[in-house]
Protein backbone atom coordinates (compact mmCIF):
# COMPACT_ATOMS: atom_id res chain seq x y z
CA UNK A 1 0.00 0.00 0.00
CA UNK A 2 1.38 3.40 -0.95
CA UNK A 3 2.80 5.64 1.71
CA UNK A 4 0.59 8.82 0.06
CA UNK A 5 -2.78 6.50 0.26
CA UNK A 6 -2.20 6.04 3.80
CA UNK A 7 -2.17 10.19 4.47
CA UNK A 8 -5.94 9.96 4.38
CA UNK A 9 -6.06 7.70 6.93
CA UNK A 10 -3.71 10.41 8.91
CA UNK A 11 -5.67 13.40 8.11
CA UNK A 12 -9.16 11.18 9.73
CA UNK A 13 -7.13 10.15 12.64
CA UNK A 14 -5.01 13.38 13.32
CA UNK A 15 -8.00 15.51 14.84
CA UNK A 16 -8.08 13.37 17.72
CA UNK A 17 -5.19 15.15 19.75
CA UNK A 18 -7.51 18.80 18.68
CA UNK A 19 -10.29 17.12 20.07
CA UNK A 20 -9.02 15.75 23.02
CA UNK A 21 -7.38 19.12 24.10
CA UNK A 22 -10.85 21.09 23.49
CA UNK A 23 -12.25 18.09 25.95
CA UNK A 24 -9.44 18.30 28.15
CA UNK A 25 -9.98 22.56 28.20
CA UNK A 26 -13.15 22.42 29.20
CA UNK A 27 -12.87 19.54 31.98
CA UNK A 28 -10.16 21.79 33.65
CA UNK A 29 -12.59 24.93 33.32
CA UNK A 30 -15.41 22.59 34.88
CA UNK A 31 -12.71 22.09 37.99
CA UNK A 32 -11.55 25.38 38.45
CA UNK A 33 -14.12 27.56 38.31
CA UNK A 34 -17.68 27.80 40.71
CA UNK A 35 -20.00 26.23 38.88
CA UNK A 36 -21.82 28.89 38.40
CA UNK A 37 -19.51 31.27 36.50
CA UNK A 38 -17.56 27.92 34.06
CA UNK A 39 -20.21 28.15 31.43
CA UNK A 40 -19.59 31.84 29.97
CA UNK A 41 -16.06 30.92 30.22
CA UNK A 42 -16.45 27.29 28.77
CA UNK A 43 -19.43 27.85 25.59
CA UNK A 44 -16.56 28.93 23.27
CA UNK A 45 -14.17 26.02 23.64
CA UNK A 46 -17.73 23.75 23.97
CA UNK A 47 -18.53 25.24 20.19
CA UNK A 48 -14.71 24.34 18.79
CA UNK A 49 -15.15 21.21 20.39
CA UNK A 50 -18.87 20.28 18.79
CA UNK A 51 -17.67 21.97 15.32
CA UNK A 52 -14.55 19.48 15.20
CA UNK A 53 -16.33 16.63 16.11
CA UNK A 54 -19.26 16.53 14.40
CA UNK A 55 -16.78 17.00 11.12
CA UNK A 56 -14.57 13.99 12.41
CA UNK A 57 -17.60 12.30 12.66
CA UNK A 58 -18.78 12.92 9.15
CA UNK A 59 -15.29 11.31 8.20
CA UNK A 60 -15.12 8.55 10.58
CA UNK A 61 -18.68 7.33 8.99
CA UNK A 62 -17.56 7.19 5.58
CA UNK A 63 -14.65 4.84 6.68
CA UNK A 64 -16.40 2.51 8.33
CA UNK A 65 -19.24 2.61 5.71
CA UNK A 66 -16.16 1.67 2.95
CA UNK A 67 -14.66 -0.80 5.47
CA UNK A 68 -18.36 -2.35 5.93
CA UNK A 69 -19.06 -2.93 2.64
CA UNK A 70 -15.99 -5.39 2.22
CA UNK A 71 -16.88 -8.81 2.17
CA UNK A 72 -13.74 -9.81 4.07
CA UNK A 73 -15.10 -8.45 7.12
CA UNK A 74 -16.38 -11.28 9.70
CA UNK A 75 -19.89 -10.69 11.90
CA UNK A 76 -17.59 -10.32 14.99
CA UNK A 77 -15.99 -7.22 12.74
CA UNK A 78 -19.02 -6.27 11.90
CA UNK A 79 -20.50 -6.00 15.50
CA UNK A 80 -17.48 -4.05 16.51
CA UNK A 81 -18.32 -0.90 13.77
CA UNK A 82 -21.64 -1.10 14.46
CA UNK A 83 -20.70 -0.31 18.30
CA UNK A 84 -18.74 2.82 16.97
CA UNK A 85 -21.33 4.15 15.17
CA UNK A 86 -23.90 4.03 18.16
CA UNK A 87 -21.04 5.83 20.09
CA UNK A 88 -20.95 8.82 17.37
CA UNK A 89 -24.87 8.72 17.87
CA UNK A 90 -24.42 8.88 21.59
CA UNK A 91 -22.12 11.81 21.74
CA UNK A 92 -24.06 13.98 18.87
CA UNK A 93 -27.59 13.19 21.39
CA UNK A 94 -25.29 14.58 24.41
CA UNK A 95 -23.49 17.70 22.03
CA UNK A 96 -27.33 18.41 21.28
CA UNK A 97 -28.65 18.18 24.92
CA UNK A 98 -25.67 20.14 26.12
CA UNK A 99 -26.30 22.77 23.27
CA UNK A 100 -29.93 23.00 25.00
CA UNK A 101 -29.68 23.48 28.16
CA UNK A 102 -26.13 26.09 27.79
CA UNK A 103 -29.03 28.01 25.97
CA UNK A 104 -31.68 27.57 28.89
CA UNK A 105 -28.72 28.57 31.33
CA UNK A 106 -28.19 31.74 28.82
CA UNK A 107 -31.62 32.28 28.96
CA UNK A 108 -31.63 32.92 32.69
CA UNK A 109 -32.40 29.21 33.83
CA UNK A 110 -29.93 29.09 36.71
CA UNK A 111 -30.70 25.32 37.57
CA UNK A 112 -29.83 24.42 34.00
CA UNK A 113 -26.31 24.68 34.70
CA UNK A 114 -25.84 21.32 37.40
CA UNK A 115 -26.86 19.38 34.12
CA UNK A 116 -24.79 21.19 32.07
CA UNK A 117 -21.94 20.10 34.37
CA UNK A 118 -22.81 17.03 34.52
CA UNK A 119 -23.36 16.19 30.72
CA UNK A 120 -20.22 17.43 29.98
CA UNK A 121 -18.19 15.42 32.38
CA UNK A 122 -19.95 12.54 30.85
CA UNK A 123 -18.95 13.61 27.59
CA UNK A 124 -15.39 14.34 27.79
CA UNK A 125 -14.89 11.15 29.42
CA UNK A 126 -16.81 9.38 26.93
CA UNK A 127 -14.71 11.46 23.88
CA UNK A 128 -11.12 10.56 25.69
CA UNK A 129 -12.47 6.53 25.93
CA UNK A 130 -13.83 6.63 22.19
CA UNK A 131 -10.61 8.28 20.62
CA UNK A 132 -8.40 5.94 22.53
CA UNK A 133 -10.26 2.64 21.54
CA UNK A 134 -10.12 4.15 18.01
CA UNK A 135 -6.52 4.86 18.32
CA UNK A 136 -5.46 1.18 19.37
CA UNK A 137 -8.24 -0.82 17.11
CA UNK A 138 -9.98 1.24 14.21
CA UNK A 139 -6.85 2.92 12.81
CA UNK A 140 -4.53 0.53 12.82
CA UNK A 141 -7.25 -1.80 11.46
CA UNK A 142 -7.71 0.37 8.38
CA UNK A 143 -4.20 0.91 7.57
CA UNK A 144 -3.85 -2.79 7.56
CA UNK A 145 -6.88 -3.67 5.66
CA UNK A 146 -8.02 -0.70 3.04
CA UNK A 147 -6.59 -1.65 -0.29
CA UNK A 148 -5.25 1.47 -2.05
CA UNK A 149 -8.64 1.57 -4.33
CA UNK A 150 -10.73 1.87 -1.32
CA UNK A 151 -8.01 4.34 0.13
CA UNK A 152 -8.74 6.41 -2.78
CA UNK A 153 -12.48 6.60 -2.36
CA UNK A 154 -12.10 7.49 1.04
CA UNK A 155 -9.67 10.41 -0.42
CA UNK A 156 -12.20 11.49 -2.86
CA UNK A 157 -15.20 11.34 -0.61
CA UNK A 158 -13.81 13.08 2.17
CA UNK A 159 -12.66 15.83 -0.43
CA UNK A 160 -16.31 16.63 -1.16
CA UNK A 161 -17.20 17.38 2.13
FE1 LIG B 1 -15.21 8.02 16.22
FE1 LIG C 1 -12.35 9.46 15.97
Amino acid sequence: MSEDKQNIIDLVCAVHGEISEKAAAVSTLMAAGRLEGFWSKADNVFYLLRKLTVEHFRREEILLEIIERDERLGPGQMEYFAEVRREHGEMLKSFEDIRRLGADYDKGDAGAIRGLAGKLSELTKFIFSHAEKEDKELFPFAREFLSDKQLSELQARISEL
